[in-house]
Order: structure tokens, then C-alpha cells, then sequence
């Protein structure tokens, strides 16, 4: 595997199941593979999970790993080609990104949407240049339009806590103060329409999120309908993608609370996190026993690790 930024790049998901929960059983199993193999981790974003998780999975696989705050201990990199370089960005990434492979023998990468320019953001503007400076594979760590990482481990966590074989999943809009991108939900949504389920997403009209991810999928503008008999909800802000980065409903009757739980059957609460309380989420929700998200969040560890395994058997 050469890059890891999107559903398609994993291939089939019963067997990256298969992969994962072997990981899981056995996590340091496979340290020969990143014995003396260095992961350079850049942040160009705030993070716990991602962090952490993918920092302990390649420790889990023997490797040694640098993490880079770009903001905070990297020059400011310039992104945009042939510009006289007079303002405040002292190096262009097209030196930064080469320079970067050649102290490691995998790259993960978090950039987020910025909201500039839609164009430039779903073009996967950044991580695409990570992918064709570096000369090492690179695994997105959140790119503008995806969190590979995270839809990975979310799939693992519905494998293991679902009842029955088909499971209802609900992805569900829910509100924020703040502009989010639309990441999270274009790749659970990706991956979601790949997996054994059936797969719904609910938000308010003007959320839709773009047409390669919503696409086959089943859209409810009926929260509470959608909600019906579901075996999981799955919450997360997102801003409009029509009405590019923009913030046009905080509407807290989308807040995921125990009444509209009460109308699934008996689902499990999940949520990415960060999570804002009473927000997206009650604290009840949250914190009742239906509530999935700790566990999620551990199996972050288990999705990396996959993903960097193959990466190490490719190399
Ligand atoms: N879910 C997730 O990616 O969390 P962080 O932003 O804290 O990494």
C-alpha cells in the first residue's frame, strides 16, 4: 500500500476486518516488520486522537516516530506555485515535502479543509502534494475531504457491536457553533455504503453532502424517521458543502438526546470526538451505557496499525 486516503485504497473490508481484529488479538505480533523504520507524523491541525492512536499503533509495530506541529515548530510553507515569496511563509512545501521523506520511511499527514477555495479543498490540495514530493507512501491523518482513519475504526466498532447481521446505521447531522469540514461524514458515509449495512443519513435540507459520498445512500430529512429501529447513530456537525463552509442552521432540535434514542432499537451511540455536549449530544446520551464512543476511539490504534502494517509490507 502506497497511500491510505480513501475507502478504495483499503480494498476489500471483510478482509481489512479480518486484518484488524487479528491486530487487536496480537498488536505486537509484527514488531520485525518496523524495526528500525522511522513515521514522520505532520500536524498542520489540532489533534488528540489521531496523535496519539497512530503514534502508539507504530510503536505497537516497533517503529520510531516523530511527530511535527507544523504551526508551532515548522517554518510556515507556502503552497502555491510560482509566487514571489515576500510575505510571511519563508519555505514552499515543494523543498519542505522531499526534505521530510528523506528522514522517514512512511509520512502521515492532517490537513484540514481550510474553506478558501472548495476547489482547492476537495482537490485534496495539500495531501496531494505530501503524495507527489515525498517519495515515501503517506496515510492521511484527516486530509479536506476525508478521515480514513477514523471511518476505518468506526467499521471495526460496528463489527463488533452489532446484534444482527444487517445493521441499521445512522448518520446523523447534529449542531455546532463553528464551521467543521465535512470529512468525518464523507468518509464514514463511504465506507458505510461499502459495508454490510443499511446505511442512512439525516441533516437538515442545505447539508447534502457532495454527490460522491451521499450517492447510494438513503437521505432522511425526517430525523426522527430516520431514527426508527436504528441499531447505531452515528452524530457529527458538518458545515454545508452547497453553501461552501458556511454555518446555516444551529437548529438544537437535532441534538441527539434520550427521546430520539428511545425511538431506535436500543442503538449504540457513537460520535468521532471532540464532541461538543449539549450540542451534538446530551450528557445522558453520552454517558448511558448505549454510549460506544471510548471504545471507538480505542480502536483508532487498531485501524492505524492495520494500515501501517501494509504500508511496512510494501515498502
Ligand atoms: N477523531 C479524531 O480524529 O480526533 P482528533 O481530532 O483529536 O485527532
Amino acid at each position: 500500500m502506497k497511500r491510505y486516503l480513501k475507502v478504495d485504497d483499503i480494498g476489500d473490508l471483510k478482509q481489512a476486518l479480518k486484518e484488524a481484529f487479528e491486530i487487536k488479538k496480537n498488536p505486537y505480533a509484527f514488531q520485525e516488520l518496523g524495526k528500525n523504520k522511522t513515521i514522520i507524523l505532520v500536524f498542520f491541525n489540532s489533534s488528540l486522537r489521531t496523535r496519539l492512536s497512530t503514534q502508539k499503533a507504530a510503536m505497537n509495530m516497533g517503529m520510531n516516530v516523530m511527530v511535527l506541529d507544523i504551526n508551532k515548530d515548522g517554518w510556515k510553507l507556502e503552497s502555491e506555485m510560482g509566487v514571489v515569496m515576500d510575505g510571511d511563509k519563508p519555505e514552499h512545501i515543494k523543498e519542505a515535502v522531499p526534505v521530510i521523506g528523506q528522514y522517514c520511511d512512511i509520512i502521515g499527514v492532517r490537513s484540514f479543509a481550510t474553506f478558501e477555495s472548495k476547489e482547492d479543498d476537495y482537490n485534496e490540495k495539500v495531501i496531494n502534494q505530501f503524495i507527489q514530493y515525498s517519495g515515501v507512501p503517506v496515510i492521511s491523518l484527516e486530509s479536506a475531504t476525508r478521515h480514513p482513519l477514523q471511518a476505518f475504526a468506526d467499521l471495526i466498532t460496528i463489527e463488533e457491536h452489532k446484534q444482527k447481521e444487517r445493521p441499521k446505521v445512522v448518520l446523523t447531522w447534529a449542531p455546532h457553533p463553528r464551521a467543521l469540514p465535512q470529512a468525518v461524514a464523507n468518509s464514514f458515509a463511504e465506507w458505510m455504503k461499502k459495508a454490510d449495512v443499511e446505511f442512512v443519513i439525516t441533516h437538515p435540507r442545505g447539508y447534502e453532502l457532495a454527490d460522491e459520498f451521499s450517492q447510494g445512500a438513503n437521505i432522511e430529512y425526517d430525523q426522527r424517521k430516520a431514527f426508527k429501529d436504528a441499531d447505531f447513530i452515528y452524530a457529527k456537525n458538518w458545515s454545508s458543502f452547497k453553501d461552501y463552509g458556511q454555518v446555516i442552521s444551529q437548529d438544537r432540535d437535532w441534538t441527539v438526546d434520550e427521546e430520539k434514542m428511545a425511538l431506535t432499537n436500543n442503538a449504540k451511540f457513537m460520535h468521532c470526538l471532540p464532541v461538543r455536549r449539549n450540542m451534538i449530544v446530551t450528557d445522558g446520551v453520552i454517558e448511558s451505557k448505549n454510549s460506544i464512543v471510548v471504545p471507538q476511539a480505542a480502536n483508532r490504534v487498531v485501524s492505524a496499525q492495520t494500515v501501517i502494517k501494509r504500508m511496512l509490507e510494501s515498502l
